[in-house]
């Protein structure tokens, strides 16, 4: 057997084990369905919601309340990346609506946008890592492809990652936040930048002052007050 494949399966065994002890994770033939080629290109968020809310295509499909697809404009300048739904998300079935999501409300009013007006917001995975840990390499694979089409259908000028896991992520680059900072990345050859999760800000209120200076940089972006080439 080549190699690759043998780590490959030794891989996805380990993590069906970390989530579902030993017994087996077969995957059903529907989560199959959500990947044929039936379901042609979406003409928008909500077709597309249509399409694949029912996924199944990883383990947390199995696990979840509620699939969490994204909320906002759909014709929105300015696209908001988070890491994955929390317990609230999961419950609630919309990104960004506990604690840490009222400060981004916040953040958002203070440059004059809200999540129904010039800002679309969503995650990088659709369903709930148990206990809120990192999205597993194997998810963000299968998960991915969603956020691609998102992308697709909403054209953002934008796109802010919030938090290390969500730029690590979408950069596919593994650096501390400090290095992924105050820089002009791309992503699906639109610019991204990455700032503080807001969670990280009500842990931490001395990340406070450069989440405000990103979002004003942000801001200056959006208006055409600073050009990024
Ligand atoms: N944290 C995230 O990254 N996303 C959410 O939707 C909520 C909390």
């Amino acid at each position: 057997m080549d190699p690759n494949i043998a780590v490959n399966i030794y891989h996805f065994l380990s993590q069906t084990r970390e989530l579902f002890g030993d017994e087996l994770f077969v995957q059903k033939s529907n989560a199959i369905e959500n990947r044929s080629s039936d379901n042609k290109f979406p003409e928008s968020l909500e077709e597309f919601y249509s399409q694949i809310n029912n996924c199944l295509n990883c383990q947390l499909g199995y696990k979840r309340t509620k699939f969490v697809f994204g909320v906002g404009d759909p014709n929105a300048d300015l696209l908001l990346v988070g890491e994955a739904p929390g317990v609230d998300e999961d419950r609630l079935g919309e990104p960004f609506v506990g604690r840490a999501g009222k400060l981004l409300d916040k953040i958002l009013a203070a440059i004059h946008l809200n999540r129904n007006k010039g800002v679309y917001i969503c995650n990088v995975l659709k369903c709930r890592p148990p206990n809120n840990r990192d999205p597993l390499p194997s998810e963000v694979d299968q998960c991915e492809p969603y956020l691609q089409h998102q992308i697709r259908l909403i054209k953002p000028k934008l796109i802010v990652a919030l938090g290390r896991v969500a730029g690590k992520t979408l950069l596919k680059h593994d650096v501390p936040l400090k290095a992924m900072r105050e820089k002009i990345h791309y992503y699906e050859n639109i610019p991204l930048i990455v700032t503080y999760h807001p969670a990280a800000l009500l842990r931490n209120s001395g990340f406070k002052p450069p989440t405000w200076k990103d979002f004003q940089w942000i801001q200056s972006i959006l208006d055409g007050k600073t050009n990024i080439g």
